[in-house]
């Protein structure tokens, strides 16, 4: 199975290994940080020919706040100044931009930036490119339960499937974990239900073009049973 333009995946991706490939090559993390920086610049690219309509990625978790300062002030740096100067691009290639996350406790520097760039590509009908960014999948579950509570509606799971920051994208048909540990930390807990998952040994950084389109090969060869048979999946009933 090949992915053409005329497909619509959602991928989510954990993009994890930044630090150790600085530290492989004794660069401090944040050169980590700025190259993982490009390498998500690269796939954003690619996307769209690769029949991808929804990326969803994790670019810093809630529980990140817990790394050294430097780091963490670092990539809120990078987060302000490189992604100002990547908005227009995005814009012009017709890309939609959301984030996802917890933005009280972020500087008004960023939150101003965050916003102006959603605002911006609102319209745009091409990549729904999601960024989560502050983001822990139980503060978002939490999150969808307080929106029905102050709307003083029941919480059913429809109603709370509705409610969550990620929507209005779909679950995840595939989410890729990099950098080689077997764990969501976090991530998408509720969309990722019946998500494929699929886990490379490469470092952010290094994943590229060819890692995307193995992983897709790899998902195309899955058989998403959502609960049925096989028998049943492939009579299509
Ligand atoms: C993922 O890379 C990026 C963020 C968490 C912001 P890491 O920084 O976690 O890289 P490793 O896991 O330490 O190599
Ligand atoms: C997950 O990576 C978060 C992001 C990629 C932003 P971590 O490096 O924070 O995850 P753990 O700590 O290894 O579980
Ligand atoms: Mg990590």
């Amino acid at each position: 199975m090949s992915f053409t333009a005329s497909m619509s995946l959602h991928v989510a991706i954990v993009m994890d290994g930044n630090g150790r490939w600085a530290t492989q090559r004794f660069l401090p993390r944040l050169a980590g940080h700025k190259q993982g920086f490009e390498a998500l610049r690269r796939i954003v690219r690619v996307c769209p020919t690769r029949g991808i309509d929804t990326l969803t990625v994790f670019a810093f978790s809630s529980e990140n706040w817990g790394r050294p300062a430097d780091e963490v002030d670092g990539l809120m740096e990078m987060l302000a100044n490189g992604l100002a100067k990547e908005v227009p691009q995005l814009h012009q290639d017709g890309v939609h931009l959301r984030f996802v996350g917890e933005r009280n406790h972020l500087s008004a520097k960023v939150q101003k930036g965050l916003q102006q760039a959603e605002e911006l590509t609102a319209a745009n009908q091409g990549l729904h490119f999601n960024v989560c960014f502050n983001y822990g999948a139980r503060w978002e579950i939490a999150e969808g339960v307080r929106r029905l509570q102050a709307n003083g509606e029941a919480i059913s799971e429809t109603a709370l499937d509705a409610a969550l920051p990620l929507r209005p994208s779909r679950d995840p048909d595939l989410i890729i974990r990099t950098g080689g540990e077997y764990r969501l930390s976090n991530f998408l807990l509720w969309q990722a239900a019946y998500a494929e998952l699929y886990f490379s040994s490469l470092l952010w950084p290094e994943f590229d073009e060819k890692a995307l389109d193995a992983a897709l090969h790899d998902f195309a060869q899955r058989e998403r049973r959502y609960g049925k048979t096989s028998e049943q999946v492939r009579k299509g009933s």
